[in-house]
C-alpha cells in the first residue's frame, strides 16, 4: 500500500533526524545555523530573548522544511535563562544532538568607558552561559556516545581586544580543552572563529562599519556551511575563510605590542547607534583623535 509505505518511510526518516539547540537564533549567524540545519532536516530548539521573532522564525522553518521547531525564550545574561536552557538540554525524553552556543554581542568603548555591569553581562553570556550549557549538553551526549557542540567565538580571540576579545579567547581555550577531554567519547566540540559577518551585531552595539573593506565581510549562510563541514571533518577549531586563516597566521607571528596598538585604536572609533546623539559626538571626537582614520565614520572593528 503506497500510503503505508510512505508513512513508514516518513517514520524512519523522522527517527534518523537529530535535534539541534541554537542560542541567539533570531538573527545573524544563529539564524543562519537554524536555516541550514532545518534545510538538512534537523529539528530545532531556537533560543533567544525576543519571543515574537523566535515564533516567526520557528513557524517559517517548520512550514518551509517540515521540521519541528521549538521556541525557548531565555535571557542568557540571567541565571533563570541559563537554567531554563540547561533543563531543556538535560531532558532525556527529547535529547539534543547538536548544541550551538552562538548568542553574543559587542560593546563600544575603551575599558574605562564601558560600565562595569555591561562587562559582567558580557562575561555571563559569553563565558558562564557557554560553560554551563556545554556542560549540560555534553553530560547527556557522553551517556549516549554521540553529539556535537559548536561554540561561536571570533577571530578577536587572537588579538588584544578588551573584554570582548578576552571572552572569545576563553571560548577558544575552553572548547579545545573540553574537546580533548572528550576525545574518543563520540562527542565532538568545535570552536568557530568568524571574521566580520554581515549581521545585526555591529548596529546593535553602535559600532560603525564604513571603514571595513568589503573583502573582509563574510556571508552568514556561507560561514555556517563551512563551519558544519569543519565539524564533520572533526576539527576542534574552525576559521572558515582563507582570507582570515591567512590573517590569523600573520597575527600569530606579529609582536603583541603592534597588535595591541592596532586593535586598541580600532576599538575607539564608533558608528552611530540608532537614536543616539552621543554616539555621533563620540564618533567625531574619535575620528579626529586617530591620525589613521581616513573617514568621518568609525570602523568599529570588533569581530
Ligand atoms: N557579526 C560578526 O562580525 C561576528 C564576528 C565574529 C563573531 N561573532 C559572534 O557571533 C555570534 C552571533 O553574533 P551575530 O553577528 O549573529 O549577532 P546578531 O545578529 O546581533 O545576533 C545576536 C543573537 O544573539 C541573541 N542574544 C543576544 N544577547 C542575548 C542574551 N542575553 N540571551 C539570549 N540571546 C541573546 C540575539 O537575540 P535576542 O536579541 O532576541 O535575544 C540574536 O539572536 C556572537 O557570539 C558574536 O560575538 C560575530
Amino acid at each position: 500500500m503506497p500510503g503505508a509505505d510512505l508513512a513508514a518511510r516518513h517514520k524512519r526518516y523522522r527517527a534518523a533526524m537529530t535535534t539541534a539547540l541554537i542560542t541567539g537564533a533570531t538573527a545573524g549567524i544563529g539564524a543562519a545555523f537554524a536555516r541550514r540545519l532545518a534545510t538538512d532536516g534537523h529539528n530545532l530548539v531556537l533560543v533567544a530573548r525576543d519571543v515574537r521573532r523566535l515564533r516567526e522564525h520557528a513557524t517559517e522553518l517548520h512550514d518551509r522544511h517540515g521540521i519541528e521547531a521549538e521556541v525557548l525564550a531565555a535571557d542568557l545574561s540571567k541565571d533563570s535563562g541559563i537554567e531554563a536552557v540547561e533543563k531543556r538540554l538535560g531532558d532525556p525524553r527529547a535529547p539534543v544532538d547538536l548544541l550551538v552556543n552562538n548568542a553574543g554581542f559587542g560593546q563600544r568603548g575603551a575599558f574605562l568607558d564601558v560600565p562595569l555591569d555591561d562587562e559582567l553581562v558580557m562575561l555571563k553570556v559569553h563565558c558562564e552561559a557557554v560553560l554551563r550549557l556545554t556542560r549540560a549538553a555534553v553530560a547527556r551526549m557522553r551517556e549516549r556516545g554521540r553529539g556535537g557542540v559548536v561554540n561561536v567565538a571570533s577571530v578577536a580571540a587572537f588579538v588584544p581586544r578588551g573584554t570582548y576579545g578576552a571572552s572569545k579567547a576563553w571560548i577558544v581555550q575552553f572548547t579545545q580543552g573540553v574537546a580533548r577531554d572528550l576525545a574518543g567519547s563520540g562527542v565532538r566540540l568545535m570552536v568557530l572563529c568568524p571574521g566580520f559577518v554581515r549581521t545585526e551585531f555591529h548596529e546593535r552595539a553602535g559600532l560603525g562599519t564604513d571603514n571595513i573593506p568589503s573583502w573582509m565581510w563574510l556571508d552568514a549562510d556561507k560561514l555556517v556551511v563551512a563551519a558544519l563541514a569543519d565539524l564533520a571533518r572533526g576539527r576542534s577549531l574552525s576559521i572558515p575563510d582563507p582570507r582570515y586563516k591567512a590573517l590569523m597566521g600573520a597575527a600569530r607571528l606579529a609582536p603583541r605590542g603592534l597588535l595591541g596598538g592596532i586593535s586598541s585604536r580600532a576599538g575607539r572609533k564608533y558608528g552611530p547607534r540608532h537614536g543616539s546623539a552621543d554616539a555621533d559626538a563620540a564618533q567625531g571626537a574619535d575620528a579626529s583623535a586617530d591620525p589613521g582614520s581616513g573617514s568621518g565614520s568609525g570602523s568599529g572593528a570588533t569581530v
